[in-house]
């Protein structure tokens, strides 16, 4: 049953049911997310009920649909993006594939300004849309209250039952006015109060709930997370309680692993050891180019290591019957984890497994019944899906958001630069260094990336007439010229275009000027434009170290120790860059990437992708100041080894925040 007051988000597969349930408890109302075909019955007690998006298409096999009765529960409904299709289908209007598939930014009009979703708001703003189809006609009841270029129904109202439906997603911060809208509709269901605070406390009871007399023992990766899961453990249960493992993967940052334990002393925090298993990580990640392969051997490496050091301890004495798998799940890895004994032993020694897993970790895998694979993240291999099953694992933030994780984190007294550190992902470096046997091919048939681009109707001379910008200034071209110096790159990166995962090429820019380092504001509408109208792109990056294709070749890349050491020298460079100019904290997460192709044999090239978010469900691509892309390429350039230098203009979606 649902709490009494709450607002319920039925999730229907898209990545956003959770992000649209913690948005609503921010708004000081609790809320649940529930599968959407919990039958009405069971949603008594709701104050309103919030449809997700979904990747399916409402007619599709198999697509989620919600229990009739739902709308007869006599509660404000709001739709958002499939399920403000849903709400048409369901309710007797018509949905059909849009005229053009959208991700990314559009502007909205307000049709209906008194709506009460858009009371006070402009008129015109920008919002976050992601659909392939859209609503055709109306239901009985509805008015049609806001239209975008390509959407005819962008938000419709049927105001006397308080049901709403919009084709954006305002639960995330790109959309403008999101929180409000949102707010508005939180405000009209009279829900019960909820806060973030109150559910502080609620966490260090269910720590101490779920960890009962056990003792946890606990990777620490010197990421917030587990920075923040690890503090969090040894404050609730005690460091007699507690034991964390470092284990530095060779796939860490330059001078990370002594920050970490520098950071750590001061709190008092001795209860952590730490284990140079780089050999280790390499040897498993030899010949795999794969990028859930490398995941997958990541995951389970960093498990093995536990095993071996965590029984050099003397916790998990070695166990002679594993126990049973419950697998089988959809993306689970599969194969030997290590794990199974010292599992067997953590019931009976009293020890479970500490992990500092957040909600979108446990959403990008599929982890609600219609979330499409997006990433296996490497705390949902099998090995560690049989010890959730079993009981064994503890993960006090796996409700929380990012931000909620820092604010925990300086509530329990943390360093501010520990806490404000870029998000770092757990296999570390291993996301980073994209990995390729071979290049790969562009389809002859596949079309430009500028077929079906129309110029932006840029003032005639605005950007004078030389270089790059003498491509857009003459408003008299209606198509892009497809001469527009571009390289499709010879490698594929992971993006997610509607709520689903695409493995896709990169097209690269060119400035065509000496003005290399200043990023042509037609380049950065082009970073949406191009993956929604030429799918056999997910992502646009811009050259920083040539003004002109030059031509590439092309060395096979696994993870090696030289590989990662490369990568690494250039991340510290970005990283000291970055808080000389004093950015560090204004940009989210700035993932410094690997490719394995340059100008010269053996030659690697690097991308910069510095991006703004929230919470990583969505992303933008950070703006930076020309002189400092001007001066980390020149540095990254002096590298050896290293000779291109890109800067990655995409969006999440079409791309992702990580390469890989
Ligand atoms: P993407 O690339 O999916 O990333 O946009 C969203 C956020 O998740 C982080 N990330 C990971 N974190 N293990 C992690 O611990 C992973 O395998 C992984 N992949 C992505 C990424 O850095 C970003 O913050």
């Amino acid at each position: 049953m649902i709490r009494k007051g709450a607002i319920v988000v039925l999730d229907c597969g898209g990545q956003y049911a959770h992000l649209i349930g913690n948005r609503v408890r921010r708004l000081g109302a609790f809320s649940e997310v529930r599968l959407a075909e919990t039958p009405a019955e069971e949603l008594q007690g709701a104050a309103g009920i919030i449809l997700s998006g979904g990747p399916q298409s409402v007619y599709g096999e198999g697509s989620p649909q919600v229990d009739p009765a739902v709308f007869a529960l006599g509660v404000p409904v709001l739709g958002i993006c499939y399920g403000h299709q849903l709400i048409a289908h369901a309710l007797g209007g018509t949905v059909k594939p849009g005229k053009a598939k959208e991700y990314g930014h559009a502007d909205i009009q307000v049709m209906e300004p008194e709506s009460p979703l858009f009371r006070g708001l402009p008129t015109r703003f920008g919002v976050w849309m992601s659909h392939g189809d859209e609503v055709k006609e109306l239901p009985g009841g509805f008015i049609r209250t806001a239209q975008s270029a390509t959407c005819a129904t962008a938000a419709m109202a049927d105001e006397a039952r308080k049901f709403f439906g919009v084709q954006f997603h305002l639960e995330v911060t790109h959309t403008q006015h999101g929180m409000e809208m949102l707010g508005r509709f939180v405000a009209l269901c009279k829900p019960a109060p909820w806060s973030i605070e109150s559910y502080a406390k609620e966490i260090g009871e269910e720590i101490r709930k779920d960890a009962k007399d056990k003792k946890v023992f606990m990777l620490v990766s010197g990421g917030v997370d587990s920075t923040v899961a690890f503090t969090l453990l040894n404050e609730v249960l005690g460091k007699g309680r507690v034991q964390g493992l470092l284990v530095d993967t060779g796939l860490m940052r330059k001078g990370e692993v002594e920050g970490i334990r520098e950071a750590f002393a001061p709190l008092g925090i001795t209860n952590l050891r730490i284990e140079d298993a780089s050999e280790e990580f390499f040897a498993a990640l030899k010949d795999v180019y794969d990028p859930e392969e490398k995941r997958k051997r990541i995951g389970e490496t960093f498990l093995k290591v536990q095993k071996r050091v965590s029984e050099e301890m003397g916790l998990f004495p070695p166990s002679p019957r594993p126990p049973s798998s419950r697998g089988g799940r959809r993306g689970a890895a599969s194969g030997d984890s290590g794990l199974s004994s010292a599992s067997g032993a953590a019931s009976q020694e009293g020890w479970l497994l500490g992990q500092g897993t957040i909600y979108p970790d446990t959403i990008e895998t599929g982890g609600t019944k219609h979330a499409d694979h997006i990433k296996t993240h490497h705390n949902r291999v099998q090995a560690v899906r049989q010890m959730i099953d079993a009981g064994l694992v503890i993960e006090p933030l796996k409700e929380l958001y990012k931000d909620e994780v820092r604010k925990l984190g300086e509530e329990l007294g943390l360093p501010h630069e520990l806490v404000w550190r870029h998000p770092f992902p757990g296999p570390g470096l291993g996301v980073r260094i994209l990995c390729a046997e071979e290049e790969a091919p562009v389809s002859p048939r596949a079309p430009s990336p500028f077929d079906r681009l129309r110029a932006p109707r840029a003032r005639r001379g605005a950007r004078g007439d030389t270089g790059a910008g003498a491509w857009f200034d003459g408003a008299h071209h209606d198509t892009l010229p497809s001469g527009l110096p571009h390289l499709v790159l010879p490698v594929k990166s992971v993006g997610v275009q509607g709520d689903g995962r695409t493995y896709r090429h990169a097209v690269s820019l060119f400035s065509n000027s000496d003005e290399t380092y200043d990023v042509p504001p037609a380049f950065r509408t082009m970073a949406t434009t191009i993956p929604n109208t030429v799918p056999v792109f997910n992502r646009v990056v811009f050259c920083t170290s040539h003004p002109h294709p030059p031509a590439l070749v092309f060395s096979p890349g696994a993870i090696t120790r030289e590989r990662a050491d490369l990568l690494r020298e250039a991340d510290a460079v970005v990283n000291e860059e970055l808080k000389r100019t004093g950015l560090y904290e204004t940009v989210w997460q700035f993932p410094v990437v690997l490719l394995p192709f340059g100008t010269k044999p053996g030659g690697q090239s690097i991308v910069l992708r510095p991006v703004e978010s929230q919470e990583a469900m969505t992303a933008s691509a950070a703006a930076l100041p020309p002189a400092l892309v001007k001066r980390m390429t020149e540095r990254i350039l002096g590298i050896p080894g290293i000779d291109m230098v890109f800067l990655d203009l995409t969006s999440k979606p079409p791309g992702t925040i990580e390469w890989e």
